[in-house]
């Protein structure tokens, strides 16, 4: 997730763009950058910060467009960095999203002469609007050419070098907003930047195209058919804007469960094949198929979504993995080889101890894979190559969306090893199949919300917690522990359901309730013995199972119901009301849940 902006007026515009930025950077601080038509342009790598303290006098307007990074294709370079430009550079440009056919338009372009200098799949469109202008001798049709030969999801900005006072902005996928001021016009990916200057608003829709001057804004389909659209009022203020409203980032980012797994998938579900495309994976495809063993390593969160990991490639690639933390990993003797692959899960990219796991794998030999949310961190660089998750900035410490997204790349890896090795292509298929379907399922539970709020309310008074599963959803039971441990701080616990006879059972009381993940699956009658173990000893009991199963509604006290999906799949459905009541049984307890005391979104220290 990106941010663009865009000035033109009277004023001075390299401040007002510089402090856009600043108030955008929750959508990305990988680099950022700046263009005045007219007068040149400077970028950044780093927060924009490090911009302004590249900005000279020199570089000055009454117009501009902005561009902070969260890098999707290419590492966080100054070169990677937005605004992109032409041969020409006179076109500049800023985007947010994924252009999907960047390689195809780059070889054509290629074979026309024009010349790139970034790896990223946003200079393209620079390069190709160019293309378009030779032909159209008109800015805003060249735009509207280029939008047409473009599948993926865009937000952009563009400015000409030599007709400053217009910007053309569009959208497809991502979002844009048109912020209309006095004798001024304003384009942003959110309200945020623009409230300080005018409440009054036009969103654009998918397919749009916006030209706006000093004076003027007009909005146009993408067969140039001019669109009449009302102004609206925002009555936000900057932070409700940069949490869309929620009152969390938590919330936020839990709510865009469903839009992560479809960034994850985006061009790598192949579904009539039954497998996955992972351009990450491209250059070891060879290697993959020699591999004997997989050793997954992650901390934390990153940990339970290996152990999802390991149920998966066990089933469906029919390879033997294990699963480590990296602070066991690094301080054992671990067996490595070079038939042995080491794929590390990691959201920030930069968890000491899981980087270190990956250093001591190479002396071995090993050949190592990440799993990583952020493109160009430590973990991406040193892993021999990896999935890059694209769930946009992860600003709540709990991990949630990124979770999601681990679960989802876990899925495609399984797709891609299985169909190298024993899988069908009706079984990968049906898997595929599935996938698809998943981020309407999670829709589904999401508009629970409100019923979840009650039951975790209810609880909140609660100081032990224990949370039980089995198979694909016993790492979900400390998934849901963890969840509910960092953000309320009380004790809750993660078990597989099995072991409640060796132990947890005396725990068992009225005054200790459980949440027992029993969905319709290959493990629920064993999880009703649990459940009746749990109740026969007065214990509360949150049950998380399958829509129509009537069986159980006289065993628990509260029940949360989800979607029917595959059992393999089922962790990514199950997790949501575990990441809802986390949420809310911490927040009725008024805490702040997007900051727990005691912890860092990123642990880069032992
Ligand atoms: C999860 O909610 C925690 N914030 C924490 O366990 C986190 O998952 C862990 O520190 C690993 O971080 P990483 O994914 O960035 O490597």
């Amino acid at each position: 997730m990106c941010g663009i902006f865009a000035y033109t007026g009277k004023k001075n515009s390299t401040s007002i763009l510089l402090d856009g930025l600043t108030s955008l950077e929750y959508r990305g601080y990988d680099s950022a950058g700046i263009f005045i038509p007219g007068s040149g342009s400077i970028k950044s790598v780093g927060a924009v910060n490090n911009l302004k303290k590249k900005i000279t006098k020199t570089i000055q307007g009454t117009s501009g467009i902005a561009h902070l990074r969260w890098a999707t294709h290419g590492e966080p370079t100054e070169i990677n960095a937005h605004p992109h430009h032409d041969c020409t550079e006179n076109i500049w440009l800023v985007h947010n999203g994924i252009i999907e056919n960047y390689k195809e338009l780059k070889e054509k372009l290629s074979a026309l002469g024009h010349t790139f200098k970034s790896s990223t799949d946003t200079e393209v469109l620079a390069h190709l609007i160019e293309h378009h202008l030779h032909k159209t001798k008109d800015f805003e049709k060249a735009v509207i050419a280029t939008l047409n030969e473009v599948t993926g999801t865009y937000g952009i900005a563009v400015a000409h070098n030599t007709d400053p006072d217009k910007i053309i902005a569009a959208r497809n996928g991502a979002p844009v907003v048109i912020g209309i001021g006095n004798n001024e016009n304003f384009v942003a990916s959110d309200p945020t930047p623009i409230l300080r200057h005018t409440k009054n608003v036009i969103y654009l829709h998918d397919g749009e195209v916006a030209v706006i001057t000093p004076e003027s804004h007009h909005i146009y389909n993408l067969n140039s058919i001019l669109i009449e659209r009302q102004k609206e009022t925002i009555d936000w203020d900057v932070e409700q804007v940069k949490k869309d409203g929620y009152e969390h980032f938590m919330l936020k980012e839990i709510m865009q469960g469903p839009e992560v797994i479809e960034n994850t998938i985006r061009g790598r579900l192949i579904i009539e094949e039954g497998t996955a495309k992972l351009g990450g994976l491209e250059m070891v495809t060879d290697k993959l198929r020699s591999i004997k063993r997989i050793v997954i390593v992650g901390c934390g969160t990153a940990y339970y979504a290996g152990l999802v990991g390991e149920y998966m490639l066990e089933e469906y690639a029919g390879i033997p993995v294990e699963v480590e933390v990296g602070s066991e990993f690094r301080y054992r003797k671990p067996i490595m080889d070079e038939h042995t692959a080491l794929l590390a899960i990691s959201q920030s990219g930069e968890t000491a101890d899981t980087l270190e796991a990956i250093r001591e794998a190479k002396r071995k030999g090993a050949l190592t894979l990440g799993i990583v949310n952020t493109v160009g961190s430590t973990i991406a660089r040193e892993t021999d190559a990896g999935i890059y998750n694209h769930a946009g900035p992860e600003i709540g410490v709990a991990s949630t969306k990124a979770f999601i997204s681990q679960l989802t790349a876990l899925s495609l890896f399984t797709l891609f090893l299985g169909r190298q090795r024993t899988m069908s292509q009706s079984t990968g298929k049906q898997i595929a199949e599935e996938i698809k379907l998943l981020p309407e399922k999670i829709k589904s539970i999401l508009a629970q919300k409100e019923t979840i709020r009650k039951i975790a309310e209810k609880y909140s008074n609660s100081r032990d917690f224990l949370f039980i599963g089995r198979k694909y959803n016993y790492p979900i039971a400390f998934e849901g522990a963890l969840k509910l441990k960092e953000v309320s701080y009380i004790h809750a616990e993660g078990y597989g359901a099995g072991e409640m006879k060796h132990g947890p059972l005396a725990m068992i009381d009225e005054n200790f309730p459980t949440l027992a993940i029993a969905p319709l699956d290959s493990v629920y009658e064993k999880m009703i013995s649990n459940i009746q173990e749990i109740k026969a000893r007065k214990g509360k009991i949150v049950v998380i199972t399958t829509e129509k199963n009537t069986q159980i509604k006289d065993m628990a006290e509260d029940i949360i119901y989800i979607p029917e999906t595959l059992e393999v799949l089922s962790p990514l459905l199950t997790i949501v009301p575990l990441q809802l009541f986390a949420y809310y049984f911490a927040r009725k307890k008024g805490l702040d849940v997007d900051r727990p005391r005691n912890l860092a979104k990123s642990v880069t220290v032992e």
